[in-house]
């Protein structure tokens, strides 16, 4: 075991971010075990788009410090390549390449960025398909996918650069009731196969399934950190409880 295995895999130390005058994260820190999945909750506008996009440097940070793996990556947007090849991320709309279909756009980045084969890539994107249970979907175009579909795509582009975090925007809320439980149950799998992960959702069902640790976040700032176990057994302070109250009836 390498010495900084047995450190977290991310250690958010106090960050801050601002849009012009406006403080949206303030003073957020979290540590992240490897092979932990952590639920984000809270409002909307709460900041936690914001706190994923400052963790793969869509964003960059104010001040405070991201360690990924040992290393400080906020901030610096030059860190941005680097990061994104060892954090994907799936979002709310997919955002698949619409002129692609879904093999190459699973194959493209390690086409472009790892060099692989065209032939080796799409080897990989058979093998992620079937990870997600499409298999048969390889020559699909986005446009002729279900948006379950499509996020399973988008999911298993993000795993093609193997990374070490996975951090998911909402990945249901654009999606059809019916389609829910079939990307829900692909990530579930990938975190019991021990793929870290952070997860905003509001699907409570996922969270006591897969999350080790819940954060909910107000007001740009984690109000809240708790075990899965703690959380739904209701020691959770008044906000959080008040929160959880309205998003489960
Ligand atoms: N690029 C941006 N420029 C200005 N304001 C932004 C930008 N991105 C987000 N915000 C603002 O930051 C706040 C938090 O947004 P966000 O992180 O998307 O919250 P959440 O994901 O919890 O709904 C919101 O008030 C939003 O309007
Ligand atoms: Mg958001």
């Amino acid at each position: 075991m390498r010495s900084q295995d047995h450190q977290p895999l991310l250690d958010i130390i106090n960050i801050d971010k601002s849009f012009g005058a406006l403080k949206i994260l303030k003073g957020c820190s979290l540590k992240v075990n490897r092979k932990e999945t952590v639920v984000v909750i809270g409002p909307s506008g709460s900041g936690k788009s914001t706190l994923l996009r400052c963790l793969n440097l869509l964003e960059p940070a104010d001040s405070g410090a991201i360690l990924f793996d040992g290393k400080d990556i906020a901030g610096d947007l030059r860190n941005a390549p680097a990061v994104r090849r060892e954090i994907g991320m799936v979002f709310q709309n997919f955002e698949l390449f619409q002129h692609l279909s879904a093999a190459e756009n699973i194959m493209l980045a390690p086409m472009k960025v790892s060099g692989l084969s065209r032939s080796d890539a799409h080897d990989l994107a058979t093998d992620l398909l079937r990870k997600v249970h499409i298999p048969e979907k390889a020559d699909f175009f986005p446009d002729e996918l279900s948006g379950g579909q499509q996020q399973r795509v988008a999911i298993a582009r993000a795993l093609a650069m193997k990374p070490k975090l996975m951090l998911y925007d909402e990945p249901t809320s654009a999606l059809d009731p019916e389609m829910i439980r079939e990307v829900l149950d692909v990530m579930a799998e990938l975190s019991s196969d021990g793929m870290t992960s952070i997860v905003v959702t509001h699907e409570m069902g996922f969270a006591k399934r897969a999350a080790d640790q819940i954060v909910f976040m107000e007001s740009g700032q984690i109000i809240e950190n708790a075990t899965s176990e703690d959380f739904f057994s209701g020691t959770v302070n008044e906000r959080a409880q008040r929160f959880l109250d309205q998003i489960l009836h």
